[in-house]
């Protein structure tokens, strides 16, 4: 999937400290139990109990099998490339099987997560959470080592609510309260501005435009009701509103420009050079992330805070 995602693990990885690498691990899947596995993953990542025994078949089931064995060994020699990529294996892997058990949900879920659309996010959601990360990878490689599969599933389960929350089912109201909307806009907007005591063409056209109902409001009243998934779609779906309008304005906003940068930072450079951006804005985006999770709290500061991601991670504003 992503270089980027690889990178962000590799600088974890160097910052983790260990120059132990290049080893190619050959490690026999034999996992008894990897449907105990798999339930208290589906249990810590979902917050309800599965037994996953009863729809997986004997095929899928060692498949699974064999990637967690990979990703142990790739943990023992902490090659975070590689850990990564059997991971990105093991959530394309169980997101299919969740579809074949009738967890639709738990799949869109993992889908989304680690589609283009939601990769700026992991990345967020990485950096933002990483060292907590860290500790829970040293837990699992503990936990495998012992042969611990029931707490090493429940610890893969928590490390990837956090990387892609789950999006649980609910009611999406769609009969949101306009004036929050709008208020989000308002704090969007402001803090986007290069000179927000002037209003510039673009914040004047975005204005107009936040009157319009569109995708990211729904993203937002998810928010309201605490789902993070909201978190997880609101920029590409702010990204692609924003693109789908772009013929019906004259050219004040530089979209163009957006859209360069988030190709820019699809790159391998572009990776480090987020990480970089994270870490010497650090408090000032964790603060807006904060936010971001409360948005119920506070719309005007909700809209702030994905604003403040957006002037510093994508390192564009409006006039
Ligand atoms: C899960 O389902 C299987 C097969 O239906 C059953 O044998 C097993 O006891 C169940 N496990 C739990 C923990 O309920
Ligand atoms: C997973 O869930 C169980 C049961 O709710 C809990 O005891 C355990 O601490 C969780 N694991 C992690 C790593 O959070
Ligand atoms: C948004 O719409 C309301 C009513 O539909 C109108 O009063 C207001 O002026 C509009 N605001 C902008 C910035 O266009
Ligand atoms: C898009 O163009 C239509 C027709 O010219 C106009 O009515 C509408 O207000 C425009 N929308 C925005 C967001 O400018
Ligand atoms: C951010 O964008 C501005 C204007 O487009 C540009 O001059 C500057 O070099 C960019 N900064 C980074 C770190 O890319």
């Amino acid at each position: 999937m992503s270089k980027m995602i690889l990178i962000s693990f590799c600088i974890i990885g160097l910052v983790y400290g260990s120059g132990v690498r290049g080893v190619e691990p050959n490690m026999a899947g034999n996992y008894d139990h990897i449907e105990l596995f798999l339930s208290a993953f589906m249990n810590n990542y979902t917050h309800t109990q599965y037994n996953m025994s009863a729809c997986l078949t004997p095929k899928t089931q060692a498949s699974l099998d064999q990637i967690l064995a990979a990703s142990l060994g790739y943990l023992i020699f902490l090659d975070f490339e590689q850990v990564l990529q059997s991971y990105e294996q093991f959530i394309t892997s169980l997101a299919d099987a969740c579809g074949v058990c009738g967890l639709n949900q738990v799949e869109m879920s993992l889908k989304q997560g680690i589609s283009e659309k939601s990769k700026v996010w992991f990345e967020i959601n990485l950096a933002y959470n990483s060292e907590k990360i860290l500790s829970l990878v040293e837990s699992l490689k503990g936990e495998l080592e012992l042969k611990h599969y029931i707490e090493a599933g429940g610890t893969l389960g928590t490390i990837t609510s956090i990387l892609i929350p789950f999006d649980a089912p609910h009611q999406l109201s769609l009969t949101f309260d306009q004036s929050m909307y709008l208020s989000w806009w308002k704090g969007f907007i402001y803090t986007l501005s290069i000179n927000p005591k002037k209003t510039g063409p673009c914040n004047a056209f975005l204005s107009k435009f936040a009157n319009q109902t569109v995708n990211p409001a729904m993203d937002i009243s998810q928010l309201a009701q605490g789902k993070l998934s909201g978190f997880t779609t609101l920029f590409g779906d702010l990204a692609s509103s924003l693109t789908f309008v772009k013929n019906n304005y004259t050219d004040v906003c530089m979209f163009d420009q957006l859209e360069a940068n988030i190709i820019e930072l699809l790159s391998k450079t572009g990776a480090e050079e987020l990480f970089a951006r994270y870490a010497s804005r650090a408090l000032t985006i964790n603060a807006a992330i904060f936010n971001i999770k409360n948005c119920q709290t506070s719309f005007y500061a909700c809209g702030q805070g994905v604003a403040t991601l957006i002037k510093y991670l994508l390192n564009w504003s409006i006039n």
